[in-house]
């Protein structure tokens, strides 16, 4: 075979990275063979996205080295390390919303008939060819803004498709997909390593990482912990190396009691204009009553978040059916409605829907609570400091401290700020849209607890997961939707994950 193939693809030497303020890399030295997927695990806010950024030129000012199949290097940016080979799918997802898919995927490189014009048809049919490689089947011309996280990540992944990467690497790359759409995407992968592509794969979910990984590096606050192959280790070692302690199992707590009914949903239906299916919900029903963890259940488009988003104002179309909130019929036409009847909502796409980029973790956790803070006629910045570092405290947010911008934190810390946010407005009615979505395990567990106190002190809680076995861990009861409709409720006891999947994909 490759006679290089003793030279590690990829070698970085005591690379140093600091923030203002941070160390997010301390002296990190890692070799990645050639062909290799080798995942890199680690807490939220230990410095995988830090250390990817920097070898795909993301990231250009460091301490150290990094050799690309033997040779020093000092990428300039991402195009240099585009041409190198290198090209990375990020964590937040980073196409210009107003763009075609097309042309997204082309930027910067658009192919041009020998008139030097704009070769749109050319461009439509590679792009049409590389998402059905990836068996994705939205039009090429559909704006990228509109399209669903999960479709925004194919796209992307079929950017660097185009690109020919030799080396890839993806930040989270399942955070946002189905099961089916994972299944979809292993099996790209499975291709890509066929094809000697080398991969270097970021994630939270154990599952994968052992079903993917040929080896594994744990990362720790900065520092490079170990690096072992799959088989040499076991996921409990590994997490116990991210963590550096034993991480108790998820469990369900049964020492929760319902009362009384706080929110009812009659027959909601939300139309669908211009598409086939008529509806995107159609004629759903549901009930949570206080101290209750209502999870949703359904595959990617199956109406989930647009149910969330249905009872929290931010319909995109007008509704159809009653919600009753405590008895009483709401018709919210905005979501500043909803919050101020006590309803709160943490969304899927923080970077879209969640984040406020150019301001302070503070300013993003007290946004919707500035009026309590301003009950004395000036915001009380004091009052609005302490909720808020309270608030962070709790769901063990990293960062430099509240007053750090929001865009500085690591994606699961940013994930937490936006928990944080809707936690300090002390609703009554909490929806949450898959919101441990990048969090490590240590956050999860975190979260979980959150969301078993808050039910205790009777609040309500809607919940929808990608992950079925954290929504049976979670829940009291759950939902099942199927392409808008629902087509399954199961009580806990009764709830099994072949169940679930079997609503979930009931056809008519
Ligand atoms: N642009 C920045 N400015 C200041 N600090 C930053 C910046 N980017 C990252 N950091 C800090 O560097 C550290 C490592 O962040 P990084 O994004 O690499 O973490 P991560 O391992 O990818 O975490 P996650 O699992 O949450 O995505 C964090 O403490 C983060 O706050
Ligand atoms: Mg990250």
């Amino acid at each position: 075979m490759n006679t290089t193939a003793e030279v590690p693809i990829i070698a970085t030497r005591n690379i140093t990275k600091r923030f203002a303020g941070v160390v997010a890399l301390d002296d990190v030295s890692l070799d990645i063979k050639e062909g290799e997927l080798h995942a890199i695990v680690g807490e939220n806010g230990a410095g995988k996205s830090t250390l990817m950024k920097i070898l795909s030129g993301v990231l250009t000012e460091f301490d150290g080295d990094f050799l690309l199949r033997g040779q020093s290097v000092r990428l300039s940016g991402t195009r240099a390390a585009e041409r190198a080979g290198v090209s990375i799918i990020h964590q937040e997802l980073n196409l210009v919303e107003q763009l075609s898919a097309a042309a997204n995927i082309f930027l910067g490189r658009e192919l041009r008939t020998r008139f030097g014009l704009l070769d749109n048809a050319a461009m439509k049919r590679a792009v049409t060819e590389l998402l059905g490689q990836l068996e994705c089947h939205i039009s090429p011309d559909t704006q990228a803004g509109t399209l669903r996280v999960g479709d925004q990540q194919l796209v992307e992944i079929a950017k660097a498709l185009s690109l020919r990467a030799t080396i890839l690497i993806m930040d989270e790359p399942t955070s946002a997909l189905t099961k089916g759409e994972v299944e979809r995407l292993f099996r790209v992968i499975e291709r890509l390593r066929q094809r000697g592509v080398t991969i270097l794969y970021i994630s939270h979910k154990m599952d994968e990482i052992f079903r993917l990984a040929d080896r594994i590096t744990v990362l720790r606050d900065g520092r490079h912990v170990e690096t072992v192959h799959r088989s040499d280790t076991t996921p409990r070692r590994v997490t116990h190396a991210m963590v550096g302690r034993e991480i108790e199992e998820a469990q369900h707590h049964d020492s929760r009691i319902p009362g009384d009914v706080l929110l009812e949903v009659r027959n909601l239906s939300l139309a669908w204009p211009g598409h086939a299916r008529k509806w995107r919900l159609e004629n759903i029903s549901l009930t949570l009553q206080r101290g209750e963890i209502l999870g949703i259940a359904g595959l990617m488009g199956a109406g989930r978040t647009e149910l969330l988003e249905c009872l929290f104002g931010a319909a995109t179309e007008p509704i159809r059916g009653e919600i009753l909130l405590r008895g009483r019929p709401m018709a919210f036409r905005h979501p500043a409605e909803a919050r101020a009847a006590g309803v709160a909502m943490v969304t899927e796409d923080r970077k879209r829907l969640g984040l406020f980029s150019q301001l302070k973790v503070r300013e993003n956790m007290t946004i919707c609570t500035l009026e309590d803070a301003a009950r004395f006629g000036i915001v009380r910045h004091a009052i609005e400091a302490k909720s808020a570092s309270e608030c962070a405290t709790r769901l063990s947010l990293r960062s430099a401290g509240i007053e750090a911008p929001i865009m500085s934190l690591s994606g699961g810390n940013q994930q937490k700020a936006i928990i944080g946010r809707w936690l300090l407005t002390r609703p009554d009615v909490l929806l949450l849209d898959d919101p441990t979505r990048g969090i490590d395990v240590g956050a999860k567990a975190e979260l979980y607890r959150l969301m078993h106190q808050l039910c205790r002190q009777g609040i309500g809680i809607i919940v929808t997961s990608s992950e079925l076995p954290e929504l049976l861990t979670v829940s009291d009861r759950i939902l099942v939707l199927c392409e808008g409709r629902q087509t399954g409720e199961f009580a806990r006891h009764e709830a099994t994950e072949q169940l679930i999947m079997e609503a979930a994909i009931q056809r008519n």
